[in-house]
């Protein structure tokens, strides 16, 4: 049995980071309310189907202009600090639109080049000094562990200020997880929800920060099974293993795409993490047999899906994208409304929206 700790002041931050999460989840809430979002584990069923509901909810409002403008002035006495310093696209760009939709204002840092970080100020002052002018710090950062150390130094602060993990390293993504479910969600809401469901994942399994927390995610639903397709050096690792067969999850691992495609019900693409590579050794595997072609998707159920995290390479053929199972252009939209309904959760402002007459 997992023991509480109740004085994590006493702790250094190389023991805390080591605890288990079920130890240290506490760390992360306040006032019953999730006040850093650093893995996906820390979502459960309940909450994961909180915010689908307010997400849809926050889609519906902002389609009128009195809607949209309502949304605007809920959050307009906060302010957001977006510290991406490893580049980001959709991550970015749907969160800076989330805080726009519920009227936060938004400062950036995009690279270690523009910050004080380059004059030799430490991630950790660095990190301090962006809770004296914001409410909300969203950060993606390449070393694993630094969403949940710049949690663990401003929890400690007269001025704790919120985090969400925007992508850490080879470890987590775990809003990109959130928006994944909401996808699925959506997609099987005529089907009889997630349950049941097989999801293929395809690619680098191993540095996909998306996969992993993913598969942490599909625990909270029934009979869900899992078909890691990877090359033999880039398979899932083995601590999400090791949680998929304590929650007896079934999954199996292969190199074949086809052998299975015709199971599954989502087929999870995800592109090669060779900025992770420290030699080159990416180069040696043939990934095209991870591409997805039209010849595969032919063999796919008529009602499956396809999902992407993005950005893609060549996994899956431009011609795809007309296919009504492409789903990865509106899963990347579903990100911003997922998104805005997080920071709508953390800030307890979820009642109103939902309560909006439109
Ligand atoms: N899916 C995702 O994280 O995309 P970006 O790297 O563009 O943010």
């Amino acid at each position: 049995m997992s023991k509480k700790i109740t004085n994590f002041s006493k702790l250094t931050w190389e023991k805390f980071y080591k605890l288990p999460l079920s130890e240290k989840s506490d760390f992360f809430i306040k006032d019953n309310v999730l006040f850093d979002v650093i893995y996906s584990q820390q979502f459960s069923k309940s909450l994961l189907e909180n915010l689908f509901t307010i997400a849809s909810k926050i889609r519906s409002v902002a389609k009128s202009k009195g809607g949209h403008d309502w949304l605007q002035t809920l959050l307009s006495h906060k302010r957001a600090m977006l510290y991406f310093i490893q580049p980001s696209t959709r991550t970015f760009l749907s969160f800076q639109s989330a805080c726009y939709i519920l009227g936060m204002k938004v400062s950036e840092i995009r690279s270690t080049s523009t910050s004080s970080e380059i004059k030799g100020e430490s991630p950790e002052d660095t990190i301090r000094t962006f809770s004296s002018y914001a409410d909300l710090i969203i950060m993606r950062h390449f070393e694993p562990g630094m969403a949940e150390k710049a949690a663990w130094i401003l929890n400690q602060t007269p001025r704790p200020v919120r985090i969400i993990n925007g992508g850490s390293g080879k470890d987590q993504h775990p809003t990109q997880a959130l928006l994944d479910m909401y996808t699925l969600h959506l997609s099987f809401q005529r089907r009889g929800g997630i349950d049941n469901k097989t999801i293929m994942m395809v690619g680098d399994l191993k540095r996909g920060r998306t996969v992993r927390s993913l598969s942490y995610l599909l625990r909270h639903y029934k009979n869900v099974n899992i078909i890691y397709v990877s090359p033999e050096h880039l398979k899932i690792e083995d601590d999400i293993k090791r949680f998929l067969k304590k929650h007896k999850i079934p999954f199996i691992e292969t190199d074949s795409i086809e052998k299975y495609i015709n199971e599954a019900d989502a087929v999870y693409m995800t592109r090669i993490q060779d900025e992770y590579d420290i030699n080159k050794e990416s180069l040696d595997i043939d990934y095209t047999k991870f591409h997805l072609t039209k010849k595969l998707v032919k063999q796919m159920k008529k009602d499956a899906i396809i999902m992407h995290p993005l950005p893609r390479r060549k996994e899956i053929d431009i011609e795809i994208d007309k296919d009504k199972r492409a789903m990865y252009w509106r899963q990347e939209r579903n990100g911003m409304w997922i998104r805005s309904a997080l920071i709508a959760y953390m800030f307890s402002i979820e009642n109103e929206i939902l309560k909006y007459q439109n």
